[in-house]
């Protein structure tokens, strides 16, 4: 068996007595597609810009690619590709100007850029805007320069840090099928993303963060089941409290109250439907379980300010 593409054991990240990352240990293998969730301040970035060699481990081991980090990014880096939260293109050049650029870095030929960047562009769907200023694209345009330039040394790993937060669906499914594409060419990629239906749809694995700490690490469909009843119902409207209160006893289910609906979990709920069709003042969604619910369960419901 190959060994691990990364390679981190009990990895934290201290700055001024604050665990940014609190004694983390995960691998991803070679070929995988990897979450990493969690709640705004998690550590999601600190984690990654350790993986990328931007910022050095304050504890632990890590090795990216089989490279120990910190003291072999460089060579390493040869072999990364990444993309980071904030778009970093340069709006004084153009598109194809900045994929150029960017080579350059990796010390690519003239040769072998004038034939891989016009691939890049049909990649990214950029083939009309290859002479276009940066501050002339899209938001979803100027993301999928971003991850086109990220391909251009065709790493083994990519690293993505949010790359669809702000995004419109149309330009955010955009992004789905070209990761998937990578994915499915073979490619180990690692993702971070608070949107729970990224998560579920694109990655085999993911680790749920909060606080610095992982919480747990599973399959999405495996940590949905593990969590979670499979049966969702939730309940608001006019009188939910008073159905609530008179009802919980004889349903038996496990339920949550927040702010103005109940949840209502479980593994039988024909009779809770049928009951509710009794009340029509109430409003109810029948859902199955999703990584919402498990999120939500390990990281608890209180807001986190952006
Ligand atoms: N350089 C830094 N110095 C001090 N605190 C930081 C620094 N960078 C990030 N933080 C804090 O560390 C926590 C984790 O941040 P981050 O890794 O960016 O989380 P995430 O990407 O999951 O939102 C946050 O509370 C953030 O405010
Ligand atoms: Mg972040």
């Amino acid at each position: 068996m190959s060994s691990p593409i990364v390679t981190a054991h009990t990895l934290s990240k201290i700055i001024d007595r604050t665990h940014l990352v609190d004694n983390i240990s995960f691998s991803v293998e070679q070929g995988e597609f990897c979450g990493i969730l969690g709640p705004n301040g998690a550590g999601k970035t600190t984690t990654l810009r350790m993986l990328i060699g931007h910022t050095p481990p304050t504890q632990g081991y890590l090795s990216v690619l089989n490279w120990r980090i910190p003291g072999q990014e460089r060579a390493m880096r040869q072999q990364l590709g990444v993309v980071s939260q904030t778009d970093n293109l340069d709006p004084d050049f153009t598109v194809t100007e900045n994929l150029l650029n960017y080579g350059r870095y990796f010390g690519l030929t003239h040769s072998i850029m004038t034939q891989r960047i016009p691939e890049l562009l049909a990649f990214a769907a950029l083939e009309k805007k290859a002479h276009a200023l940066i501050p002339t694209l899209s938001g979803g345009m100027q993301r999928r320069l971003s991850l086109a330039r990220a391909l251009i040394n065709q790493p083994k790993l990519l690293i993505l840090d949010e790359p669809t937060t702000g995004l419109d669906p149309q330009a955010r499914q955009l992004i789905w099928q070209r990761l998937r594409q990578l994915k499915n060419a073979g490619m180990t990629l690692i993702l971070t993303t608070h949107y729970m239906e990224e998560a579920e749809r694109l990655c085999d694995r993911l680790i749920i963060m909060d606080n610095g700490r992982i919480l747990d690490e599973g399959a999405p469909r495996a940590l949905i089941q593990q969590h979670i009843e499979p049966q969702v119902i939730e309940i608001h409207g006019n009188n939910a409290e008073k159905w609530h209160l008179q009802q919980r006893k004889n349903l038996g289910l496990r339920y949550e109250h927040v702010g103005d609906t109940w949840f209502y979990y479980g593994y039988q709920v024909e009779s809770i439907l049928s009951q509710l069709q009794a009340f029509p003042e109430l409003y109810f969604l029948h859902r199955p379980a999703n990584l919402e619910d498990v999120f939500v369960k390990l990281t608890g419901r209180e807001l986190r300010e952006n």
